[in-house]
């Protein structure tokens, strides 16, 4: 198959702005007039935990979705990193539902972790981009993202369209199990069709965002914060950064910081934080002026509201779309990626091919 970066200078460029159109499809290819529908029918309301599996970015967008099956359809969820999850041998109930997250679907920690638990729970499902798949073909159930070939080793929109799939999931399983209503699954699912616009909106961010980030290339280290659904994607946003920049990231909990991470902070540490004006808002934004306080430069991502609320002192505000809390990862991801891309123009790196790294990890 010939492919190519259609005026872009990387194939990373290429499918981070290909995220609107392929949430797009993704979306419509699981909703129809009735709410949320699946390829195959998918019932949760036996389930008593919800098992996710993955490695890497997959991964991350696994931590997100455990906040939306616990707060949308109140299941028990475990996510683990897949190399993790079969050595440690855990015991799982045969009402559980198990859930492997792959783009390639041949990441053999995935595959293995998905035949350790295929005979002793009541089903596996996986979301895949590549349907054809071992992971695909060993599941009970095999749900596609529909990203499209995924060239750039850092994953981005396979990303998105994960979490595309594992919302609706979310949402299809809060509605069986009489959690919402008609009615809030409608609006749910407004909201995530409305996804692909607000994406647009924060792509046009883009030389804002760009302009910051010769600063951050010459930082040793970068600390990301986010607090419920926004610490596995400040997790996600260091991962992006460490694998194209080669700069150390790490992404934390807000409320962890002081638990330690606030040790490293000083004028040479960029600290950013993904902070939507949501219930946690506050919280995160008193840990923010610790940061602040001890000379930490602030890169603080946030909507229009929470930029008023937030005042001055930051190194630099950027405002994004306002979305509903709920689904705010998937909009937040686009500025953790176009962040990790452009400090990775200034240091020069190989961003489609990252050094020792492999789009598809296939041995142990
Ligand atoms: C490799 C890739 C990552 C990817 C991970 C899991 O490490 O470099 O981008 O997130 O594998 O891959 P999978 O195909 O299972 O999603």
């Amino acid at each position: 198959m010939q492919l190519d970066k259609g005026g872009h200078k990387h194939f990373m460029a290429k499918e981070i702005f290909e995220q609107p159109v392929v949430l797009a499809d993704c979306l419509s290819h699981y909703t129809d007039a009735g709410g949320v529908t699946l390829p195959q029918p998918l019932d949760f309301t036996q389930t008593d935990r919800v098992i996710l599996v993955a490695c890497g970015t997959a991964y991350y967008a696994c931590a997100i979705a455990k906040y939306w099956f616990e707060q949308f359809a109140g299941i028990p969820c475990d996510v683990d990193i897949a190399s993790e999850f079969r050595y440690r041998e855990p015991p799982v109930s045969p009402k559980a539902t198990a859930l492997f997250v792959s783009q390639s679907g041949e990441t053999a920690d995935t595959l293995a972790a998905l035949r350790y638990v295929t005979e002793k729970v009541d089903r596996v499902v996986s979301v895949v981009n590549v349907p054809s798949s071992s992971i695909a073909r060993e599941s009970d159930v095999a749900l596609p993202i529909l990203a499209g070939v995924e060239v750039g080793v850092a994953s981005t929109k396979a990303f998105m369209n994960q979490l595309g799939v594992l919302a609706n999931l979310a949402i299809m399983a809060a509605r069986q199990r009489g959690r919402i209503d008609a009615v809030r699954e409608a609006e749910l699912l407004e909201i995530l069709h409305g996804m692909p616009g607000l994406i647009n909106q924060a792509l046009a961010l883009e030389d804002k965002i760009a302009k910051r980030t010769a600063r951050l290339a010459e930082a040793k280290s970068v600390l990301f914060l986010g607090r419920g659904a926004m610490f596995p994607l400040a997790m996600e946003g260091a991962l992006k950064l460490k694998e194209i920049s080669y700069i150390h990231a790490e992404g934390y909990a807000s409320g962890e910081l002081k638990h330690g991470p606030i040790a490293l902070i000083d004028k040479t540490v960029p600290v950013i934080v993904f902070a939507p004006r949501d219930a946690l808002f506050d919280k995160t934004i008193s840990n923010m002026q610790e940061v602040m306080a001890r000379d930490g430069k602030v890169w603080l991502i946030t909507d229009a509201e929470g930029a008023a609320q937030a005042g001055d002192g930051t190194w630099a505000t950027l405002v994004m779309p306002t979305v509903d809390p709920a689904l705010a990862p998937m909009l937040y991801a686009v500025a953790a990626q176009l962040i990790a891309y452009h400090t990775a123009l200034h240091k020069g790196t190989d961003v489609d091919q990252p050094r020792n790294l492999a789009k598809s990890v296939t041995v142990e």
